[in-house]
């Protein structure tokens, strides 16, 4: 099947960067947010991140024009009526997501794939709310997703040899490389990525060492380019949570239990860098 019009659901910090690189390659897209003023944030940082790409010389002012007149914003779902690849960006909730994929089941045409770009919920249980179960798909970015070559693609069970094919040639014309994905608990990526992070925050709350020694630790020992609580803060503390719960839950092991310390910033609000504050204060 041939993807021309898509539409991205949630224009927070991956909805965003998925709706620009989409644009960049040529698709028609629009981005869509139940909150009108996220549109106006991920379009701004979507301009600013294509200025940013004119002036190193990555791509010229008619590439920046041409990408901006391949996108468009609205807060109406039902303008996934004409598209033929959705891929979902809101809020790491199962419920929520349920919500938008048996929506779009009713409006969008029945040949459409419907993906997730979801870090660690279930796609197979996903699939199973739509009438189309063998065209759900799992399409994971990773972030920052203009520089980030992955894609980790994953099968729910019902998914069809036909949808994984055209989702991996999609991510090619992407510039970005798919890799293959069954649907477990935090799938392959944050199965091993999480529990990392999390043993990063153990370490603070006993006392192991300050953050910035922990950070300096693996950037400076493992060349990680960030420290695991840098990169806590870069991807949002309540979404690392999230996904320590869907592993401690999917896999019923205390292995995977998240960090007291963790779910303390999280209730307080600190979310990392989207909130201005996390193991670092942002300005
Ligand atoms: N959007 C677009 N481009 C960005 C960007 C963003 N948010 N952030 C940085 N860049 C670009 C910059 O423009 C810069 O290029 P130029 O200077 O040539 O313009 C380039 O990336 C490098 O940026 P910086 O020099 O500012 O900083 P850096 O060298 O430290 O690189 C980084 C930044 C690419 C984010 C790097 O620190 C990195 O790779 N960090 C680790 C990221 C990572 O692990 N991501 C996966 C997270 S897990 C995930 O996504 C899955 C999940 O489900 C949670
Ligand atoms: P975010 O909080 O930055 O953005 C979420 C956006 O979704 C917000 O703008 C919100 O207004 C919007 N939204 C909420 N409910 C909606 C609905 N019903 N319809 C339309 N829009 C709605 O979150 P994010 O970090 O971009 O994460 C989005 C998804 O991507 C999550 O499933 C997350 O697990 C996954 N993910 C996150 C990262 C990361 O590093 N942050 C990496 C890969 C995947």
């Amino acid at each position: 099947m041939a993807v021309e019009k898509v539409m991205v659901i949630g224009a927070g910090q991956m909805g965003a960067g998925i709706a620009q690189v989409f644009a960049q390659s040529g698709f028609q897209v629009k981005l869509n947010d139940i909150a009108e003023e996220s549109l106006q944030k991920g379009l701004a940082t979507i301009e600013k991140h294509l200025s940013r790409n004119v002036e190193k010389g990555r791509m010229d002012e008619a590439d920046k024009t041409n990408t901006l007149n391949n996108l468009e914003t609205t807060t109406s779902l039902n303008e996934a009526n004409d598209c033929d690849l959705v891929i979902e960006a809101v809020v790491e909730n199962m419920d929520v997501k349920t919500k938008v994929f048996q929506q779009l089941d009713q409006i969008t045409p029945k040949h459409a794939i419907l993906a997730s770009n979801t870090s660690s919920l279930p796609i197979t249980d996903i699939a199973a709310v739509t009438e189309r179960p063998e065209q759900v798909i799992g399409m994971h970015f990773m972030n920052p997703v203009p520089v980030m070559k992955l894609v980790e693609v994953i099968r729910a069970i019902q998914t069809s040899d036909e949808t994984y094919q055209t989702i991996a040639e999609t991510a090619e014309k992407l510039n970005k490389t798919a890799v293959e994905v069954n649907d477990y608990p935090g799938f392959a990526a944050n199965r091993v990525l999480m529990p990392m992070i999390n043993e990063a925050v153990y370490a603070v709350f006993e006392g192991v060492a300050e953050p910035e020694a922990i950070d300096e630790v693996m950037k400076l020992g493992m060349n990680h380019p960030m420290g695991p609580l840098q990169l806590a803060d870069f991807i949002g503390l309540d979404t690392c949570l999230y996904i320590m719960e869907v592993l401690h839950e999917g896999f019923g092991d205390s292995k995977y239990r998240p960090c007291p310390l963790l779910r303390k910033y999280v209730n307080a609000g600190w979310l990392g860098k989207k909130s201005g504050r996390g193991f670092y204060v942002y300005e």
